[in-house]
């Protein structure tokens, strides 16, 4: 069983779609896997057209089972076969419990090894915003993939990443892999080459690995307005069925950098 985490302290670079169809292959192949959606928009069910189960009333967060007050499967949403999310409202609030109290991080602990007993792979998504939750989860992983885009400001944070860990005593060992995405959230930030991005993660990560850019591929976007994932059957027409491919094909040879 691996803790499989993807951060960055920048918003829109791509993590949530990452490790969402990371998460999706590996279920593909018949691992039994958890995500833990630790980001208070919970977007990673819109990866797989589920956006209305991140409203539906109920006690199924992860709030509720620190609480006490659900069982460890209440709070299991199935979204795909062998694929199951936990999702989060009020990650704020959950942190300052664990600064406050210092048995809600046995009890973290705790349920993150109950839920190993059950799933070949837990990977959390995190939001680009720091808070005690997301340290204590990041202490908990064993793998950490730090996404960033290639620009300036993707490089910028990049930087406060390291920085973020630094003063928050996180190993930098524990970010294993860094994923270059082609795809740029400002149009006018100037974009940075990936040499720039090599020559920075070797001063600061030299033990981490740094993968093959994802490229900048508009089908992502339209199969995530669809609800599609790319590692559904089911068939689109025939350009998008083209350029789906060719994204599966990219990831799939991604992934295979990813030993975890
Ligand atoms: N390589 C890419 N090409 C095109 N669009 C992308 C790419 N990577 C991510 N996106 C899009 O960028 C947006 C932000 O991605 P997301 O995974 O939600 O980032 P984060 O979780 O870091 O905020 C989403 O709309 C997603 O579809
Ligand atoms: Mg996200």
């Amino acid at each position: 069983m691996a803790v499989v985490s993807t951060f960055c302290k920048k918003g829109g670079v791509g993590k949530t779609t990452f490790i969402g169809y990371l998460a999706h292959y590996y279920a593909t192949t018949g691992k039994k896997v958890l995500i833990l959606s630790v980001d208070d928009q919970n977007s990673v069910f819109k990866l797989f057209g589920e956006e209305d189960k991140i409203f539906e009333v109920g006690d199924n967060y992860l709030e509720f089972l620190m609480a006490g007050h659900a069982e460890l499967g209440d709070v299991l949403i199935e979204v795909r076969e062998n694929l199951y999310i936990i999702k989060t409202l009020n990650t704020d609030k959950l942190s300052m419990k664990l600064t406050l109290e210092r048995a809600q991080e046995k009890t973290l602990n705790y349920i993150i090894k109950q839920y190993s007993t059950f799933f070949d792979y837990i990977f959390i998504d995190f939001p680009p915003s720091s808070s005690r939750l997301t340290e204590v989860l990041l202490d908990m992983s064993d793998g950490i993939i730090v996404v960033v885009g290639l620009d300036s400001l993707g490089l910028n944070g990049f930087i406060n990443t390291i920085q973020y860990f630094v003063d928050n005593d996180i190993d930098l060992n524990n970010i294993k892999y860094i994923l270059p995405n082609g795809y740029s959230v400002n149009r006018r930030a100037p974009r940075i080459s990936l040499e720039t991005l090599q020559t920075q993660a070797k001063e600061f990560t030299p033990n981490a690995t740094v993968l093959p850019p994802l490229k900048e591929k508009a089908i992502i976007k339209n199969i995530q307005a669809e609800g599609v994932s790319v590692f559904d059957d089911k068939p689109l027409p025939r350009y998008d069925q083209d350029a789906k491919d060719g994204l599966k094909k990219d990831l799939l040879e991604l992934f295979t950098y990813i030993k975890m």
